[in-house]
């Protein structure tokens, strides 16, 4: 994060280091945030204990979202939900288990580690479509107008180009869609020497 340094290097620079961290933390991630997260996580952030009973127990360990994006919308049966920096694949699975059989929950993510468990959940998942893509959340490898919903927990503020991201979720939204994210919000400003700390940015 050199002064020198161009916005698509801080990028690629603020990607590794957010994929070396998830790496980390993708096998056990207590000890890694500090905020509760798994199930007492979810549980605190008002996620349906019925919910978390249907879901692998894998994906509900690795969960680290900072909210909860089914407190602001829920998905209608047969909906298609797109879950930016899915992670561990919660709020996918949640999603997944709301549409139903007839709809379609996808999660992407930019941390291939984050996305084993997921992946591995979905292949005894019978509930309805849901998959799980590495990808990152400025490139969406979806068609215009893709998605009924797009949700998004604890990721945008990782994002170095936040517009780039913003603008790929619009992208990627049917007319009238809905965007639905949990979310660390900056109240003060960010003293320099952190802006420049690519460690800062993946934290
Ligand atoms: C705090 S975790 C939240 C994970 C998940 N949403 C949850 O609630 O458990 C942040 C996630 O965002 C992913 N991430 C960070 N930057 C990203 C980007 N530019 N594109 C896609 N995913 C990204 C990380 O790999 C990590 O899995």
């Amino acid at each position: 994060m050199t002064d020198g340094s161009s916005s698509s290097g801080q990028a690629e620079s603020i990607r590794a280091a957010v994929r070396a961290k998830y790496r980390v933390a993708a096998d056990a991630p207590a000890g890694h945030f500090p905020y509760p997260v798994g199930r007492a996580g979810a549980l605190g952030l008002g996620y349906d204990p019925a919910w978390l009973g249907a879901i692998s127990e894998a994906v509900v360990e690795r969960f680290v979202g900072v909210g909860n994006p089914f407190a602001l919308t829920r998905p209608r049966p047969g909906a298609a939900v797109l879950d930016v920096g899915c992670g561990g694949g919660l709020d996918t699975f949640v999603a997944a288990l709301l549409v139903g059989p007839g709809g379609r929950s996808v999660g992407i993510d930019l941390t291939p580690e984050m996305l084993t468990p997921a992946r591995a959940a979905s292949a005894g998942w019978r509930v309805g479509g849901v998959e799980f893509r590495e990808a990152a959340a400025e490139e969406l490898p979806f068609a215009d107008g893709a998605f009924d919903l797009a949700i998004s927990n604890g990721v945008l503020n990782l994002v170095f180009d936040k517009e780039r991201a913003y603008s790929e979720l619009f992208r990627v939204l049917k007319p009238g869609g809905t965007l639905a994210v949990a979310d660390l919000l900056v109240v003060e400003e960010i003293p320099a020497a952190v802006l420049a700390d690519v460690d800062a940015w993946s934290t």
